[in-house]
């Protein structure tokens, strides 16, 4: 089961993102991300979006965060806070980040800025609610 993160954790999950955002390149898309990853020690990787003058080779935030993380040696995290543009909006991670994040914490929770729906402020929604069916590293080495 995800595991369970205080309200303060996430608000300073999302706080860490919002950061991050501040360094985002996206002079294409003007669609500023930042993405805060927390992993299973505690410590915070963050990431903003990268893009480039050949659209397709964008980077998302989410994924940016992951390989900042992994090339310091932190592979398993148990949350990911994502704000987009505005602080208070929703920002869901694409279906690529998803099954990226997946690979490095299938139990991980996305922590979203909810627009004032809850007293909260923010949603958490285990991953793999967002992306059910998954494609697990254990299917590999099946054969
Ligand atoms: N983007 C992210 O970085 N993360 C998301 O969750 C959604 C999309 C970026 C990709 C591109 O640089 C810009 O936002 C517009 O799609």
């Amino acid at each position: 089961a995800p595991s369970p993160l205080s309200p303060d954790q996430a608000r300073a999950l999302l706080a860490r993102a919002r950061e991050a955002r501040a360094h985002a390149y996206a002079p294409y898309s003007d669609f500023p991300v930042g993405a805060a990853l927390l992993a299973a020690d505690g410590t915070v990787f963050t990431g903003c979006n990268v893009e480039n003058a050949s659209y397709g080779l964008c980077n998302c935030a989410e994924r940016v965060a992951v390989g900042t993380a992994v090339a310091q040696g932190s592979r398993a995290f148990t949350a990911v806070a994502v704000v987009g543009p505005e602080d208070d909006m929703p920002c869901a991670p694409c279906g690529a980040c998803r099954q990226v994040l997946y690979e490095f914490g299938p139990e991980m929770v996305v922590i979203s800025p909810d627009d004032g729906a809850t007293e909260a402020g923010y949603t958490a929604t285990p991953l793999k609610a967002l992306l059910p069916g998954a494609f697990d590293p254990s299917r590999l080495g099946r054969r």
